[in-house]
């Protein structure tokens, strides 16, 4: 049984075969999906999956590449949209100083606007965060109460530690099949195992084998592998305890 915990169905690379692609997950034991929103309009789209299948959930939440886009009437409208019994998450939000696709201190007004709106529906968050950890972890700081899950982490062990001393998760990629992952080896080696949880974020991040192409939960598996290699513990057991991580954070029942 494995949770996807972080996955866009949305996605245009998608649209040939989506739903068949969908249908083919419950037979390879991939028993819940997060499918993620980063704008409102994939956050519709990511209810209407939810909607339309059992064991898709659902988060909703502006990205920060897209905080430029935003207007304080955006926040209220991912305010009525959370309010579906399947949105469990606000997300993906957070500061991307990589691509630096809306200005920094918009995209930390508006990550700072979502994590108020995570703490009053008391839903946990999605955090994206890319060569701003000082500034992401500052933020989430300020928000003592919440917590929820960083997702495709890349950071150090170090920066790992100061945010499960807050309370957080992390999540990973087929990135860390990857060569040169030795970083976030050593993060999923050392981490407590009830804080660890795996993700596709298809269609991007396909693990080896298959790196480069189209990704989707149905390689969920090839991540799990490389958790119970590094782990020592056999890949039953990853997939065991990540799906139950998932589930206790996003309170599905
Ligand atoms: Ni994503």
């Amino acid at each position: 049984m494995y949770f996807d915990t972080h996955a866009h169905y949305c996605d245009k690379r998608f649209d040939s075969d989506r739903d068949d692609t969908l249908i083919s997950l419950k037979q390879a034991g991939i028993s819940y999906v997060l499918n993620a929103g980063s704008s409102v309009r994939s956050s519709k789209t990511s209810l209407e999956l939810a909607d339309k299948y059992a064991f898709i959930y659902a988060s909703c939440g502006v990205h920060p590449h897209d905080s430029k886009s935003m207007t304080d009437d955006t926040t209220e409208e991912l305010a009525r949209l959370l309010i579906h019994p399947k949105a469990v998450a606000v997300g993906e939000i957070g500061l991307d100083y990589h691509y630096d696709f809306s200005p920094r201190d918009v995209q930390r007004k508006r990550f700072r606007e979502q994590l108020e709106l995570a703490r009053f529906l008391k839903k946990p968050a999605i955090v994206h965060e890319r060569e701003a950890f000082e500034d992401t972890l500052e933020i989430v700081r300020e928000f003592p109460d919440l917590t929820g899950v960083f997702h495709c982490f890349s950071g150090s062990f170090e920066s790992a530690k100061l945010l499960l001393k807050l309370g957080w998760s992390l999540s990973f990629t087929g990135v860390v099949t990857f060569k040169n992952a030795r970083r976030a080896i050593e993060v999923i080696k050392h981490a407590p195992s009830d804080r660890l949880m795996l993700e596709t974020d298809c269609p991007y991040m396909a693990p080896e084998p298959y790196r480069g192409k189209r990704n989707s939960s149905l390689y969920l598996p090839q991540i799990a592998e490389k958790f119970a290699e590094v782990r020592g513990v056999t890949v039953e057991e990853i997939a065991e305890t990540t799906t139950a991580n998932g589930l206790r954070l996003f309170g599905i029942k």
